[in-house]
């Protein structure tokens, strides 16, 4: 196995509200390693922002990052200067963010603002007019990689003359310009139809084949994990409450709430069975019940599971995780 890029170690993320401490991220353990695709699933308000916030320390106050350990090749990125933290963002680190138009300017050209990313960090040499030609260079270069057609006259454009897939392309090619080694992306296909959700994450899994990076891909949709992630992390209130490799996961769930996850899902080809959803409200986090947070919406629930301590996140086989008192 190669080595881990990216280990969360117990992270915790707190918000203060008026009705109490939220734990948008509690007690998190992740690792990524060189190469590898994980998918977080999870139904809205279970973390999966936040998470992704906290590894770039980008968590918007008054919500701070108060236990645990963020390690990127084995260093701390919490004991890092605020300025060493501007040169993993992007360079190293890079993040596609949940909503597309906080990442594009609208009154800069998208091959302005491509540029303007390579600047920042440095990555293109020369001065004066040899810089400005190595960059457009660059630029159309990256506009050919993520699929954008004409990339000469598309790099004078402005992001709102894109199409939404375009746009999401965009984002891409400024989050791929530095060449980061890990990419985060929040939902980076959820606003598109399906026949562009699928050319993204085809361009995805082929930078991830020809460079190795690594991608932490967050969605709600399992379907969308299933087909693209070698690895699964199911976050429920804050916690994972199974992990594991996707054909394991998805074809023998563990844990009661992928199991609902899964029976949510259309099948398409093969059986048909009855959608279920699964009963009940996502829960709020400011208050929530003692024991396990996902207890009053199981259908195996048992009075232990309410009882007031925190339910361990057991390896119940080599790389098989479940956070549930049945295993
Ligand atoms: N700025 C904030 N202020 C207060 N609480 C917040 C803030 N951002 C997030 N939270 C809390 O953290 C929890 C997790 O939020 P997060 O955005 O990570 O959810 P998510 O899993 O990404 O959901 P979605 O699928 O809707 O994007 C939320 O339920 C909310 O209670
Ligand atoms: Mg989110």
């Amino acid at each position: 196995m190669s080595q881990p890029l990216l280990e969360l170690r117990n992270l915790t993320t707190v918000f203060p509200t008026r009705r109490g401490l939220v734990r948008a991220v509690d007690g998190l353990d992740l690792t990524v390693r060189e190469g590898e695709k994980l998918g977080i699933v999870g139904e809205s308000g279970s973390g999966k922002s936040v998470t992704l916030l906290s590894i770039l320390r980008l968590v918007p106050p008054p919500g701070r990052i108060v236990a645990g350990d963020v390690l990127f090749r084995g260093e701390s990125l919490l004991a890092k200067s605020s300025s060493e933290m501007r040169r993993v963002r992007g360079r190293k680190i890079a993040m596609i963010f949940q909503d597309p138009m906080t990442t594009l300017n609208p009154v800069f050209r998208v091959g302005e603002q491509i540029r303007e990313s390579l600047r920042i960090h440095g990555l293109v040499d020369g001065r004066g007019r040899a810089r400005r030609r190595a960059e457009i260079e660059r630029v159309i270069q990256v506009l050919n990689d993520v699929g954008i057609p004409y990339p000469e006259e598309s790099l004078r454009r402005y992001p709102h003359e894109f199409s939404g897939g375009m746009q999401q392309r965009a984002i891409i090619a400024i989050a791929l310009s530095c060449e980061p080694q890990l990419l985060l992306a929040d939902e980076p296909t959820t606003a598109l139809d399906v026949t562009i959700q699928a050319q993204i994450l085809d361009l995805l899994e082929r930078i991830n084949r020809e460079r190795g990076m690594g991608i932490i891909l967050v969605t709600h949709n399992l379907g969308v994990v299933a087909e693209f992630c070698d690895t699964i992390a199911i976050m429920y209130a804050g916690q994972i409450m199974e992990k594991g490799a996707t054909e394991e996961v998805t074809t023998e769930p563990l844990h009661p709430y992928t199991r609902g996850l899964l029976r949510c899902l259309p099948r398409i080809y093969g059986k048909r069975e009855k959608i279920r959803p699964i009963p009940g409200l996502v829960p709020d986090l400011a208050t929530l019940p003692p024991g396990c947070p996902f207890a009053p919406r199981c259908d195996v629930v048992r009075p232990e599971c309410r009882e007031d301590r925190r339910i361990p996140l057991k390896e119940v086989e080599p790389g098989r995780w479940v956070r549930c008192l049945l295993y």
